[in-house]
């Protein structure tokens, strides 16, 4: 077909799926309106956007999200990987109670930091040593200014269309709302290229800060060899490895970093660590660590009022410890595997040149057939292409993000399965065509 009737016929078809998004949802379409008086754009978390406006949930049990106007959805967004264990997990929710019950704001270290920290530190090797935070960017703002302190160096090193929190979103335009670090900013999967990035200024970088997958910028998986070569590149020039494990310590027993036996000096986490509370952690070698030691004449400063509360603390532990354990790990991220491959299985037989990427329980839609190395080859799909396809997989009752990630709560059955792979097959052969170029 040709492509500028394609294009129009997207078009045509999203100005529909919006018409009958908008009949659908009239009570989150009545709070947008209302949220907008008080809130820019009546948003309070940019990610969570979208055209002609989000749905707006008033509940959630399981693997359930209801809405405003009472329809159900099948959670795939997991809460951008945070919603491992789903809405109402039973022995989460109790212990979140307990910690409530026996009292918050305790302006004091409590008995949950001890045991979750010496889970952590055993579960992921880069961390000899672990501090709590109430984000992931907290988390990565803290490890990169212990790198900077350790090494007596600015300059950070990070790669187009990373994400590493709020203030630390490696975009296209530089945001002045982003932390104003010395960014070096190499390519993704492209070490020639990165090593070309840093020529001359080697000996001035302090941390080189990466996701082993990039989760928001498209589940983009970085070959192994290519993260084997920042940790050369980083132990030649003494800088600081930071794996920004946020999203990805969900997958295998051990996080990415065990998946490709890759050790870097310094890791952070969030999400699900805190048993679906906020959370965010960074850590590393014992001689990094150690210079938060308050100790120690020297120490730096970590403050932070909810770094330890309670409800993080003992939430996360009872994840850790009692849910998702390292076998639990293991085998959900062969499950995300086996959907993965099943949802291109799907796009197989619709002969579609369109793909799911991603490794273990995240992933994400891209429409069209080209290899997905850097967050630039996500652009190949059109904004209309994932619009249109967001619309009806809503209708078919699965929510996930706009962009067209995925990641996967331990609530999900394999009923949801079912159900999301009748949705896409549906979706596929009444627009797979407009969807693809
Ligand atoms: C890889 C990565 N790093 C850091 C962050 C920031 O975490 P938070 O939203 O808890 O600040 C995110 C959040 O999506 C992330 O995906």
């Amino acid at each position: 077909m040709d492509q500028h009737l394609r294009n129009d016929q997207l078009s045509e078809a999203l100005e529909r799926a919006e018409a009958d998004y908008i009949a659908r949802t009239p009570q989150s379409q009545a709070w947008q309106e209302r949220a907008s008086g008080g809130l820019p754009g009546g948003n309070t978390r940019t990610v969570l956007h979208f055209a002609p406006y989000p749905l707006r949930f008033v509940s959630a049990k399981d693997q359930w999200l209801t809405d405003a106007d009472g329809h159900k959805y099948r959670d795939y967004l997991g809460e951008y990987s945070a919603g491992l264990f789903g809405h109402t997990c039973a022995p989460i929710m109790a212990a979140a109670q307990k910690a409530i019950t026996d009292g918050t704001v305790l302006g004091g270290p409590n008995t949950y930091e001890v045991e979750l920290a010496e889970l952590v530190c055993a579960r992921f090797p880069a961390l000899e040593l672990v501090r709590f935070t109430n984000s992931g960017t907290e988390a990565n703002m803290m490890a990169l200014g212990a790198a900077r302190a350790h090494t007596g160096r600015d300059k950070i090193m990070v790669f187009a269309g990373g994400y590493h929190g709020g203030v630390l979103y490696i975009a296209d335009y530089a945001a002045r709302s982003n932390a104003p670090f010395d960014f070096v900013t190499g390519t993704y999967n492209d070490l020639e290229a990165t090593l070309a990035a840093a020529a001359g200024v080697e000996d001035e970088i302090a941390a080189i800060l990466v996701e082993p997958m990039m989760g928001g910028g498209g589940a983009i998986v970085a070959d192994t060899s290519f993260l084997a070569g920042l940790k050369d590149f980083a132990d030649q020039h003494g800088i600081v490895l930071i794996f920004d494990e946020v999203m990805t310590s969900r997958n295998g027993p051990g996080g990415h970093q065990v998946e490709t036996g890759i050790t870097p000096h310094m890791s952070t986490f969030g999400k699900y660590l805190g048993g679906g509370f906020s959370f965010g952690a960074f850590g590393g070698q014992r001689e990094i660590m150690r210079r938060f030691d308050p100790y120690e004449p020297d120490a730096l400063p970590h403050a932070g009022t909810f770094n330890n509360n309670v409800t993080s603390m003992a939430a996360g532990l009872t994840g850790m410890r009692d849910i998702y354990t390292a076998e639990r790990a293991a085998a959900h991220t062969e499950r995300g595997n086996r959907l993965r491959s099943k949802l291109n299985e799907v796009i197989a037989r619709h002969g579609l040149a369109a793909q799911v990427t991603g490794a273990g329980t995240i992933m994400c839609f891209h429409f069209h057939g080209e290899t997905v190395r850097t967050p630039e080859d996500t652009k190949l799909t059109r904004p209309e292409a994932y619009a249109l396809f967001h619309l009806e997989m809503l209708k078919r009752g699965i929510y996930f993000a706009r962009r067209g990630y995925v990641s996967l709560s331990l609530e999900l059955t394999d009923e949801d399965d079912a159900a999301l792979l009748a949705a896409f097959d549906e979706v596929l052969a009444e627009h797979g065509e407009k969807l693809c170029p």
